[in-house]
């Protein structure tokens, strides 16, 4: 039998001579306008080339609004802070996520409420948010994690009968589509990261969409020091319908803007995006095929809703018992050496999670002893989304979909290589 890469043998894919597709993808075009940004000197405040990417990018997702921010994580924040959602609030999210879903509860001095997750598409189980409502509830935040969706039926259905805010955490998700309607149009706020590994990217960014006037208007004044989205004038807190009182004409906000720098390569990347995403799609769905064949791998259910597929990373499912018991960190090391590409778990559920630690800060966060307590995220059980990261995710780099069906036979050999040899391990 071979030998496996990661006890010394031939890996599968020899990545000097043939390597994956590079991340990010940039061109000529980028180059012409970053030199247009750099000799035209408006490297910032609104500019042309920010106005063109947030009609563009409400255009691409089918809504009124988009306007970015510094990136993904103050998206959600600036989403919070709009829709009025602070002290006193619970808001409901997913234990499955990167943790800047549940910080920025706590940045607005509300509280996050963990749920468990759905153990076929790792994303926000609906019968957990029904659980999880009291009469605190005034949000729930789904994130469409990896390559799934979150069942938006199910979420909007919860969310009307409950009369709860929904933003749609969509930092994996640009271009992917439920039943026809793009991610982030669906619910009251949606958003977005363009941070490096994102398959839309400006090394940093983020975007929230909505459709509604008034909340575009109090998003756009809290990236800008308060202002109005159309000139210097400063928005009247009056507007924001008691949200932010009526102690005063300005709104308290900060500095969140990007440059045009970011905004110029946005531009040229959401050009390419389509067929990148139609391209990952169909390889995707190609592996997803061959793992049928391979015992103890299985794709994420890909839901009949999910018109349009977008992945952040290719995550699929393994069973130890179809391979001798081998662990996961195991399969994943041996994968890693045999494709020549980073695999890692999912993230660590939020309720033991090493970046997800809201009783580091005591000096911002310990409002009073309840909140403190609240604030605790060990209190939830997420066995779930324990078992997921415990014993079963696998997730690569969505570049690996970038390249041609060879490498989705590649990796699928990889795979069968390691259920082969599994008792060398
Ligand atoms: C699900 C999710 N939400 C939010 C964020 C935050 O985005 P950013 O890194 O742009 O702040 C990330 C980043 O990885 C993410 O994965």
């Amino acid at each position: 039998m071979t030998k496996l890469a990661i006890n010394g043998g031939t890996p599968s894919k020899d990545v000097k001579n043939n390597p994956w597709p590079a991340w990010p993808v940039w061109g000529k075009e980028e180059e012409v306008s970053l030199l247009e940004v750099l000799n035209s000197g408006v490297w910032s405040y609104n500019g042309p080339k920010e106005r063109e990417f947030n009609k563009l990018f409400a255009e691409f997702t089918g809504t009124k609004y988009a306007i970015c921010t510094v990136n993904g994580t103050v998206t959600l924040q600036l989403a919070l802070e709009a829709l009025g959602v602070g002290v006193g609030d619970e808001v409901i999210l997913p234990g499955l996520t990167w943790q800047a879903t549940a910080a920025t509860v706590i940045d607005v001095n509300a509280t996050p409420i963990l749920v468990d997750v759905c153990e076929d598409t790792w994303c926000i189980d609906p019968k957990e948010i029904e659980k999880a409502i009291t009469p605190r509830t005034k949000a729930i935040m789904p994130v469409h994690l990896y390559g799934a969706f979150a069942d938006m039926d199910a979420v909007m259905e919860i969310a009307k009968k409950h009369d709860l805010y929904v933003i749609e955490d969509c930092a994996h998700k640009h271009g992917g589509e439920w039943n026809g309607k793009k991610a982030g149009s669906i619910g009251d706020v949606g958003s977005f990261s363009y941070q490096l590994s994102k398959h839309l990217t400006a090394g940093e960014g983020g975007s929230m969409t909505t459709n509604n006037a008034d909340l575009a208007e109090r998003m756009d004044a809290l990236r800008n020091c308060g202002r109005r989205p159309e000139g210097d004038e400063y928005i009247n807190v009056d507007k924001g319908a008691g949200v932010y009182g009526d102690d005063g004409n300005f709104l308290q906000s900060g500095n969140l803007r990007i440059t045009e720098f970011q905004a110029a390569i946005l531009i040229e990347g959401l050009k390419r995006l389509p067929e990148q995403n139609a391209n990952r799609d169909s390889n995707g769905a190609y592996l997803n095929s061959l793992f049928l064949d391979i015992p103890g791998v299985s794709p994420l259910k890909r839901d009949k809703r999910e018109t349009k597929k977008a992945y952040f990373n290719f995550a699929f499912r393994y069973n130890k018992g179809e391979f001798k018991g081998l662990s996961v960190e195991k399969f994943r090391a041996a994968l890693e050496a045999e494709i020549g590409i980073g695999i890692d778990s999912s993230y660590e559920p939020l309720n033991n999670c090493s970046l997800y630690v809201p009783h580091t800060k005591p000096a911002r966060h310990r409002l009073n002893e309840k909140y403190w307590a609240e604030i605790d995220p060990t209190r939830f059980s997420l066995p779930v989304c324990d078992k997921i990261y415990k014993e079963e995710s696998v997730c690569i780099h969505h570049k690996v979909l970038m390249g041609t069906k060879a490498d989705m036979d590649l990796i699928a050999d990889a795979i069968k290589k390691i259920y082969n040899n599994a008792g060398d391990l």
